[in-house]
């Protein structure tokens, strides 16, 4: 960029404030004064006390003592990178936002991350991985806040601090730091069905992801796409890595956490430094947007549910290229803040209760995290779009505001700022039709089939992964301390697959049980296997 600091220290006229940290030429203080020693406390003598009035001092060690700020309460652990979108034009049939347009670039920042460990946990460990992508548009800032695996835990969003703490180390121990294996983690998924399809992808080689640059992306709950007439279609988001989809052994992992925990950042960073610029495909799969909700029987606000891709063919609409690794880590892979409400116009939600909770979670969060509701102007999470909110102050303001009305209507800055039209942009609700109906707390009945999708996913496992998924089955449990929890989780696995439960009982040397009906009929789902997982433009 152009020098605005002379190698002697001056600065030029015109300094951007966005820039001007530590490019001066000569020691400061925080307030800009020369300094001509840093390395001795001001003291009456030589040997005699420090004193209070160095003002250096304390600036020095006071901002040092508050350098940490709280990692992220769960994707604490992550590395990201800087890259561009480029829309194929496949969507806009379907969608008008106007990055999905035919060779409309977008940039983008995109953050992989760990989901339980802490930030200085290792890389590769089993766990799901998040896939959190920035990208800011002209209409504003469109966050895609998924992760490699297509379904969650838990059905509603009120239960997300029951399966965290339960997956979260040891209240008394802190052990283990991020893996599955311990009590509280089996107790409650045993204890809790519906988690048993995200399960067992956390048992299946999915779990431990060879690179980044080889892991599918998924945005997990069915969305709202909207044309330019409103008519709107049901999709899920798919990202397909041009490297195809690969994992280590777990063998491969344990000996990796310990030879270099930082194994899949530095995979990220040393191949995008090389210029190997990692890629993916966006895709999606589209549905009728029908009062039901539903595809092939399939409930889409459910998201334990996938909808195979044999049924619903991902649509390949623009591609994803990494290129260039951030320079500061904290600014911007700490300091970025997604949400998954952060939509821009041709893209709504639906009414899945995960995600409803998600939309209040993550703004909250980010005021613990971020110190304050002003995040929005940290230079990673700026929107390539002009602003004008009508916030004002509160911790960490950095702008300053022109103007005295900060209210709508008003008539002393000539009323502005004004308001958009659908016409010119403004993000305008679809009108869905929201049923009369009684508050319950209770969920559709189709929510409560959690067997069929896991043995889906089994059976649609070549032999050598579903030996894996016994493997890292019989492992996890074997590291709790309480037979009552293997047992139970025996009977759920009795219900998904008897060669799977088999499997993992001969491995914890306990009897198999009977499945507590009969199994549902399902057909497998050849793409689920990622053995020859190509994309179909490869
Ligand atoms: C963070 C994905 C469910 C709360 C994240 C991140 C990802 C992610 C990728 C890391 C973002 C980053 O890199 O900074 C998902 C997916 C979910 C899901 C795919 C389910 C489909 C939930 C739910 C809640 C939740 C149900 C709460 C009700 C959070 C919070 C953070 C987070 C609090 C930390 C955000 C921050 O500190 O900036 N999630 N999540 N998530 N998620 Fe989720």
């Amino acid at each position: 960029g152009p020098e605005i600091y002379s190698a002697t220290g001056e600065h030029a006229e015109g300094v951007d404030p966005a820039v001007w940290a530590q490019t001066g030429g000569r020691l400061t203080t925080a307030q800009g004064l020369r300094l001509y020693d840093t390395d001795h406390s001001l003291k009456a003598g030589e040997r005699g006390p420090v004193l209070l009035q160095d003002h250096h001092l304390r600036e020095k060690i006071t901002h040092f003592d508050h350098e940490r700020i709280p990692e992220r309460v769960v994707h604490a652990r992550g590395a990201a990178a800087h890259g561009v979108f480029r829309g194929y034009g496949t969507a806009s049939r379907i969608c008008k936002a106007a990055f999905l347009g035919k060779d409309v670039e977008t940039p983008v920042f995109v953050r992989f991350s760990t989901v339980l460990g802490s930030r200085g946990s290792a890389d590769t460990v089993r766990d799901t991985r998040g896939f959190a992508t920035k990208f800011y548009t002209p209409q504003g800032v469109f966050d895609l806040v998924g992760n490699n695996i297509p379904v969650f835990f838990i059905q509603d969003a009120i239960k997300f601090p029951d399966v965290i703490h339960a997956g979260k180390p040891h209240p008394d121990r802190e052990i283990p730091q991020a893996q599955s294996a311990h009590d509280t983690f089996w107790d409650f998924v045993s204890l809790h069905t519906e988690a048993a399809h995200h399960t067992i992808w956390n048992m299946s080689d999915r779990a431990i992801p060879r690179s980044f640059r080889m892991m599918e992306g998924f945005g997990v709950h069915t969305f709202r796409l909207v044309d330019e007439q409103g008519e709107t279609t049901l999709v899920k988001f798919h990202w397909k890595p041009k490297l195809g989809v690969h994992s280590m052994t777990w063998e491969e992992a344990q000996i990796t956490n310990g030879v270099d925990p930082d194994f899949h950042r530095r995979d990220l960073a040393d191949a995008i430094e090389a210029g190997a610029f990692p890629e993916w495909e966006l895709g999606i799969q589209t549905f009728p947007d029908t009062p039901e909700q539903t595809f092939e029987g399939i409930d889409l606000l459910d998201p334990t549910k996938i909808v195979p891709e044999e049924w619903a063919p991902v649509q390949p609409i623009g591609l994803l290229t990494l290129t260039a690794n951030p320079s500061n880590f904290f600014a911007e892979t700490e300091q970025v803040a997604f949400h998954p409400g952060h939509l821009v116009p041709g893209i709504d939600i639906t009414d899945d209760p995960l995600l409803a909770g998600r939309l209040f979670s993550y703004i909250d969060t980010q005021i613990t995290r971020l110190g304050g509701p002003n995040f929005a102007q940290l230079p990673i999470n700026r929107p390539h779009a002009p602003i004008n909110d009508m916030t004002r102050d509160g911790m960490h303001q950095t702008a300053v505001h022109s103007g005295v009305a900060a209210y709508r209507p008003n008539s002393l800055d000539g009323g502005c700022p004004f308001l958009a039209g659908a016409g010119e942009g403004a993000y305008v609700e679809t009108p869905v039709t929201v049923p009369q109906a009684s508050k319950v707390r209770a969920a559709p009945a189709s929510f409560s089939d959690h067997t069929s999708h896991p043995r889906r996913f089994y059976l649609s496992l070549s032999p050598v992964e579903r030996e894996h998924v016994i493997a890292a089955y019989t492992f996890e449990l074997s590291k709790c301390y309480e037979q009552a929890i293997k047992e139970r989780q025996l009977r759920v696995l009795a219900d998904i697959d008897p060669e799977l439960c088999a499997g993992v009982a001969a491995g914890l040397g306990l009897p198999a049980p009977e499945p507590s009906g009969p199994l549902p009929d399902v057909t497998p789902s050849p793409a689920l296997s990622q053995l020859g997982r190509t994309w179909p433009t490869d």
